[in-house]
């Protein structure tokens, strides 16, 4: 069966890109990556999808006059290279309205919170200053509003006595590394429909495999 065709848009580290390269990397896994995109020629995760024998692109967002531009851009190169599913890991620039729309139903975003709590930046200073006793991660569906879309997977982690940021994020991003990989197998495997403003799962497990994490 032919895999689901994924592009990967990032700015930085890219270790959620790794844990997308390494599950495409396993022949049963239904998605394979077809192309990672950089806003930022210094990113990290450009030289994972150079180790993985990923195609890596730069599109600097400063060398355009304005975002239409940049999205215009990005939006070419996601259709030459047959993107079926566009993944944000760590992209840390707005989409505008059009590009999102154009979109929309095929790209998602992997966010540090349990949305709807703590849209925005510093999420795990949010989690900690509103005192939560469960944080985590979300995947979903990118919509022109920002970290608003129908949520696919949930991840949860406990916050613990003595947390910092630092500690709280790293615990999280053990539950992203888990969570985007499952995303997207969910739908390439055709499991999520898009329903107004949800995102069902079909099939068993999916959400409910990753929202309690056994291992925390
Ligand atoms: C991840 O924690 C991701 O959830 C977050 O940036 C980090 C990127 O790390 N994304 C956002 O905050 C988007 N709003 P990575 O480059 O190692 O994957």
């Amino acid at each position: 069966m032919a895999r689901l065709k994924v592009a990967v848009l990032i700015s930085g580290r890219g270790s959620n890109l790794q844990a997308l390269l390494d599950a495409a990397g396993r022949p049963e896994f239904p998605a394979e990556v077809v192309l990672v995109i950089s806003n930022s020629a210094s990113a990290y995760g450009l030289e994972r999808a150079r180790a993985a024998g990923v195609a890596g692109l730069v599109i600097d967002h400063r060398a355009f006059p304005d975002r239409a531009a940049f999205d215009q851009a990005m939006d070419a190169e996601l259709r030459r290279c047959g993107a079926e599913l566009v993944c944000l890991a760590g992209f840390m620039r707005l989409l505008g309205p059009a590009f999102a729309t154009a979109w929309r139903g095929r790209m998602i975003n992997i966010h540090p919170s349990l949305l709807p709590s703590f849209k925005g930046l510093h999420t795990h200073r949010q989690a900690l200053e509103a005192g939560v006793k469960l944080h985590g991660c979300s995947v979903h569906f990118v919509t022109p509003d920002l970290d608003d879309g129908p949520i696919i997977v949930q991840g949860a982690v406990p916050v613990l006595d003595g947390d910092d940021e630092d500690r709280l994020a790293a615990r999280v991003l053990t539950v992203e590394h888990r969570i985007y990989p499952l995303a997207v197998r969910l739908i390439a495997e055709g499991r999520v429909e898009l329903s107004g403003r949800l995102a069902r799962v079909h099939g068993g497990a999916g959400q409910t495999e990753s929202l309690l994490n056994p291992d925390f």
